[in-house]
């Protein structure tokens, strides 16, 4: 099949290092990809969010599939353009991706679904930003209401820092006061047709930055799948109370969701709830994700884009553990220091089990420079996790980015159990 993959960071690296590993031998052309996807398949310089761009770069090449997959083409309208061109596209078109792009949209669609979430409020002024604070107590949530990179939550017991952020980003427009939810948190990606789902196999992101859940919130620094303290239950369970209602609720609004329904979830002792949906695969449960898919993925991907999922059985998993270690900038998440060297990735890639989804980087003098914020992930699979971490960990000890960070404790807590 020829494949059009939008995107440049390590989740698309991961999803074509996927497509690539299929018995079937596709065509992918990455766009604009990064220097680590552009030594796998060719990439094409265009703009991802510009909808008449794509479709007419999709039509001129032949292209039977387009992935999509970052959420700002979504939130743009690319997938509809690319829709009615006729050219299958996985990936939710504006009015459903605003599943992710507005929380306040999100919010109303779990409320009729009768979705488990937790209580929020939205204000618009800081008198009742912090109103709702005060009825919710502490730790404080706060979020803002539109796209912000995974900057715009504050999770802190510290009120005026839960003030200051509210009065932040009251400036861009309304903010989401939340009830603080206690419990692990699970990502399950699921994929949608508009009517059905399928699940892909639960995965453990790390937001924060610094070890033991320390820092400030980021992108996600590391993850791993699957998730071995998780009841066998649930997965149907996240299907029957939150994802088909989900998808249901949206196909009865006219506003189909077509593409990767990501449920961001935490398991309390009242039960699951629901903290975000995203629009897309996540960055870098991805990367742990895909590597033990066996199903090929490219039938999912085009099933689900051609409204084919009914009756399909589940997408199959190894058993095999999988972590991904994020590396990171100096000065990430805030103020990332770009363009130095990075070295050892080959070194890396000698250890068994060990794969490098690039995100951030760049090619220069015949090797690789940091380009962003964050930089590679390193992924590794074993036959279980202690493996797997041995592996990763080794892997990145062998690669070099002066001011280079990541965390040491991904998958600690699933080796000590
Ligand atoms: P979000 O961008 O909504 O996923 O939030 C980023 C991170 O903040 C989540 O992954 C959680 O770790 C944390 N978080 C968000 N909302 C809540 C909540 N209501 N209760 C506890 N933690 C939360
Ligand atoms: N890993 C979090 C996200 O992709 O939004």
């Amino acid at each position: 099949m020829k494949i059009l993959v939008l995107g440049s960071g390590a989740r698309e690296h991961a999803i074509i290092t996927a497509l690539l590993a299929e018995e079937a031998s596709h065509e992918i052309i990455a766009a604009p990809g990064n220097a680590g996807i552009a030594a796998d398949v060719p990439v094409i310089h265009l703009d991802p969010t510009n909808p008449t761009v794509v479709t007419d770069f999709a039509v001129d090449n032949d292209i039977e599939l387009v992935v999509i997959g970052p959420e700002a083409p979504l939130v743009e309208g690319v997938a509809d353009r690319i829709r009615r061109s006729g050219i299958a596209v996985f990936g939710p078109g504006k009015a459903a991706a605003q599943l992710e792009g507005s929380k306040t949209f999100a919010k109303r669609i779990m409320e009729a679904a009768s979705v488990p979430t937790g209580r929020a409020t939205r204000a618009g002024t800081l008198d009742e930003a912090i109103a709702a604070m005060d009825e919710y107590g502490a730790p404080h949530v706060i979020k803002a209401d539109g796209l912000a990179a995974g900057k715009g939550v504050l999770v802190t017991g510290d009120r005026d820092a839960a003030v200051a952020h509210a009065e932040f980003y009251l400036k861009q427009g309304s903010v989401l006061v939340e009830e603080f939810l206690d419990g692990q948190e699970v990502s399950l990606f699921l994929l949608s047709d508009g009517h059905n789902v399928l699940p892909l196999s639960p995965a453990q992101d790390y937001k924060r930055l610094l070890d033991a859940d320390a820092g400030p919130n980021t992108g996600g620094m590391g993850a791993y799948s699957p998730l071995p303290w998780l009841p066998d239950s649930f997965v149907d369970e996240v299907i029957d109370t939150i994802a088909l209602p989900t998808v249901r609720q949206l196909a009865e609004e006219q506003t189909p969701f077509i593409g990767l329904l990501y449920c961001g979830l935490i398991v309390t002792e009242r039960g699951i709830r629901v903290i975000e949906f995203n629009a897309r695969f996540g960055d870098p449960e991805t990367q742990v994700v895909l590597p033990r898919l066996k199903t090929p993925l490219s039938e999912l991907l085009f099933a689900a884009a051609t409204g084919g999922l009914g009756g399909k059985p589940r997408p199959e998993f190894s058993t095999d553990a999988c972590v991904t270690v994020v590396l990171a900038s100096e000065g990430y998440p805030e103020t990332p220091i770009t363009g130095r060297p990075i070295t050892g990735i080959a070194d890396a890639l000698e250890i068994e089990g060990v794969t490098i989804a690039h995100a951030a980087t760049a090619a220069s003098g015949g090797g690789f420079v940091s380009s962003g914020g964050r930089v590679l992930s390193v992924v590794a699979r074993g036959a279980d996790f202690a493996d797997a971490r041995d592996r990763a960990y080794r892997a990145m000890k062998l690669i070099t980015l002066e001011g280079g960070q990541f965390r040491t404790d991904i998958a600690a807590r699933v080796v000590a159990s």
